[in-house]
């Protein structure tokens, strides 16, 4: 009998095949509220997305639960507290997705510099005959703060160099031989840069890292690109700041409350919105999914976990 395993997220065709293979698999889009008492019986391991995570009162209803398998890096939605006092083993897929929600973050900040999606509506309205697109600003050149050195970060900083740009970071800790500029402090780092990058963990830690002090001192000819978590920017601050012209320009692949954005991030021009598709590729979900599947299988065939949550 293979083992029970709960899947709750969306997977690509190539993952939900493998999981329904090798275990007695139980899906569910979302994270149920309650389940059938057998079914929960049955489950020793989680499969979750990593915006869906795996909150306490989950955990609570799968009482043979052993192992929490994250599909995706970032585990702010799962309750470590609770697993860790069940002894129940968590993993994540680091170093599968780090150069593709770069590859969106660098998209974005093109986007928002040379104005790509304007120009797109621009043509198609038929302005273009009446005049010429008002001009861009450049990135070559420019300074580029990333927020959080991690696997993300450092494929952000890799293509902001190839860019000609100055790259700083900031982050916790300075990291050895890293070749970009360390400035401990977030508010200097945000007043040297034209572009900040997020690419920090989310959780409480970082709750509004990037707060109203943080937006003002980027400024008027600031864009800030996230493509990390919702949670790490206040909102509230980002939204009068851009209506009132104290921030340039925002690229957002996260939000705080999504997919239920605010609405008035709708209503304003100098956003450009993405619905959490950082690493949203057919090869890089499949790649997730894989690697999340060798999690759960090591753990059932004894043998040690290959990326494992400390
Ligand atoms: C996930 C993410 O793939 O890795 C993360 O932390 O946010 C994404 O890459 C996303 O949650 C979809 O499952």
């Amino acid at each position: 009998m293979n083992p029970g395993v709960l899947s709750i997220g969306s997977f690509p065709a190539a993952t939900m095949a493998e999981l329904a293979s090798r275990f007695e698999l139980y899906h569910h889009v979302h994270v149920p509220p309650a389940l059938d008492p057998d079914v929960a019986g049955r489950v020793r391991g989680l499969a979750t997305e990593a915006n869906r995570g795996a909150p306490a009162a989950l955990i609570a209803l799968l009482p043979k639960l052993e192992i929490i398998a994250c599909f995706g890096v970032g585990v702010d939605l799962i309750d470590l507290t609770a697993a860790r006092a069940r002894k129940i083993a968590v993993t994540n897929t680091p170093g599968v997705l780090g150069d593709e929600v770069a590859d969106l973050a660098i998209g974005l900040m093109l986007a928002s510099a040379r104005q790509i999606l304007f120009a797109d509506r621009f043509v198609r309205d038929g302005r273009w005959a009446q005049g010429p697109l008002p001009l861009g600003r450049s990135v070559g050149r420019k300074t580029m703060g990333v927020v959080g050195l991690g696997g993300i970060g450092r494929a952000i900083a890799a293509r902001g160099a190839a860019l000609r740009m100055q790259v700083l970071y900031t982050g916790p800790r300075q990291k050895p031989g890293a070749p970009f500029e360390y400035v401990p402090d977030l508010v200097e780092l945000a007043r040297r840069s034209d572009y900040l990058m997020v690419a920090c963990k989310g959780g409480p830690q970082t709750r509004h890292l990037i707060s109203a002090e943080v937006i003002d001192a980027l400024g008027p000819k600031g864009t800030l690109v996230n493509v990390a978590r919702g949670s790490v920017v206040d909102e509230a601050a980002l939204i009068a700041a851009l209506s009132d012209g104290r921030l340039g320009f925002a690229a957002l692949d996260v939000f705080e409350n999504s997919p239920h954005i605010d609405p008035a991030f709708l209503t304003l021009a100098n956003v450009i919105v993405q619905p959490h598709q950082g690493s949203a590729t057919v090869e890089t979900r499949t790649a997730i999914g894989q690697l999340m599947i060798d999690n759960l299988a090591a753990w059932f065939a004894g043998r040690p976990l290959l990326t494992p949550v400390p």
